[in-house]
């Protein structure tokens, strides 16, 4: 099959972003599940976001004191996100625009990929994309690699929206007929859109050569908010009433089998190397990659025998993200307007309270080193009150 074009992956996403808001693209984060894992695995160093459209995550990273960039297809919402950028004070060199199959930026020099539904956009496949990641993380470098999960039942229109919306199938059924008989002609415009198991996109990923030590699916409750969901202000209604019974009953299924309908694919890998960085002491020393084989993550052997390192128990092969509080209506603010551990007072941050954390907690004390593993291990909040 060709070669999907970056000037037509540029026209098609650009188009995407085109009208959306800075700042709703930003508050949508509050609300994302798999925030607990693209926090897990963020090492000390140099971070990218591959794809990152409109920014939340870079935005939110830079936030937390992370080194991020963004990279993205889209000449106009890379420029859309500078202004962006201007606009909250910060620099102007947080995004770039670029090619994730062909990077511009040096080899083995990123702690920290971040691929956020991207990859399963190309006609030749994801191979090109995971070899460029592969060639820019240092050695011990961690890949976040998600993309849509084929087994989940958010694949919209052909299920929860057939069940909800039982008028549109008979259009749906009238259209793929017409298509078969050639009647009428399908959009090409370059789109696609792959869906794997979780399986398949491991094997791409080791293919790549990394070693992937993590993977699961995510998001039941993704599920419900669909395209459709938008368009049928009823069915919105009725589900904002039921989502405080129905959210807590589909985590409680999050955490069984069924995680496995889940609407991501999320696949954490590592790329070895005979001199590894250490994710908790950022040191290179000579691996040991049997490491790895207990670990998600690479740990030298200082930190592995060292007693008072309890957040290293989290990251024990098998152990999933823990979450510590999930609210699913607004939380009343009573809580002291100072920071939970240095009490100076502070303002609630203008797109996500308390850093998306369910302590309140300053700009100055967040970026400590001694806070942030403790921080994004334990207290994140999770937010569905939109
Ligand atoms: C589904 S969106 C995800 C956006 C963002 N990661 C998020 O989760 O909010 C996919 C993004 O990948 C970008 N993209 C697609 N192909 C790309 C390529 N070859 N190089 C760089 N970016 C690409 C698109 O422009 C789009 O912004
Ligand atoms: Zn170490
Ligand atoms: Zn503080």
């Amino acid at each position: 099959m060709s070669k999907t074009l970056s000037k037509d992956l540029d026209t098609i996403w650009s188009d995407v972003w085109n009208n959306l808001d800075s700042l709703e693209a930003l508050k949508s984060i509050s609300s994302d599940e798999t925030m607990r894992w693209k926090l897990k695995y963020a090492p000390k160093g140099r971070h990218i976001e591959a794809g990152c459209g409109m920014g939340p995550y870079v935005f939110y990273f830079n936030k937390l004191g992370f080194d991020i960039k963004g990279l993205d297809i889209s000449e106009s919402t890379v420029k859309k996100n500078i202004d962006f950028s201007r606009e909250l004070g910060l620099t102007d060199n947080l995004f770039m625009v670029g090619d994730v199959r062909n990077l511009n930026i040096e080899s083995n020099s990123i702690s920290y990929y971040i691929s956020l539904g991207v990859i399963e956009h190309f006609a030749e496949g994801p191979m090109e994309a995971l070899k460029e990641a592969y060639r820019v993380l240092r050695p011990g470098g961690i890949a976040y690699i998600s993309t849509p999960n084929v087994l989940s039942l958010a694949n919209t229109e052909e299920f929860i929206g057939s069940i909800l919306l039982p008028n549109e199938i008979p259009k749906r059924f009238v259209r793929k007929i017409l298509y078969a008989l050639g009647i009428k002609k399908r959009k090409d415009n370059g789109w696609v859109e792959r869906r794997w198991k979780l399986r398949t996109l491991k094997n791409f990923v080791s293919n790549a050569g990394f070693i992937v030590t993590e993977s699961t699916n995510v998001g039941l409750k993704k599920t419900f908010e669909g395209a459709w969901r938008h368009s049928k202000k009823n069915w919105n209604k009725i589900l904002l009433k039921i989502k405080p019974f129905l959210f807590p009953f589909l985590d409680k299924l999050e955490d069984s089998y069924f995680s496995k309908f889940g609407v991501n694919n999320i696949v954490m890998a590592i790329k070895p190397g005979k001199k590894m960085h250490c994710f908790f002491c950022d040191n290179l020393s000579l691996s040991s990659k049997s490491n790895l084989a207990d670990f998600q993550v690479p740990v030298c052997n200082s930190c592995i025998n060292d007693h008072d390192n309890f957040v290293l128990n989290y990251y024990k092969r098998g152990k999933r993200p823990f979450f510590s509080q999930r609210n699913y209506h607004k939380p009343k603010s009573k809580a002291k307007p100072t920071c939970s551990l240095c009490n100076v007072k502070v303002k609630d941050d203008f797109f996500i309270p308390n850093f998306g954390f369910s302590k309140k907690i300053c700009n100055d004390c967040v970026r400590l080193d001694s806070n942030s593993l403790i921080l994004r291990n334990k207290f994140l909040a999770y937010n569905n009150y939109r």
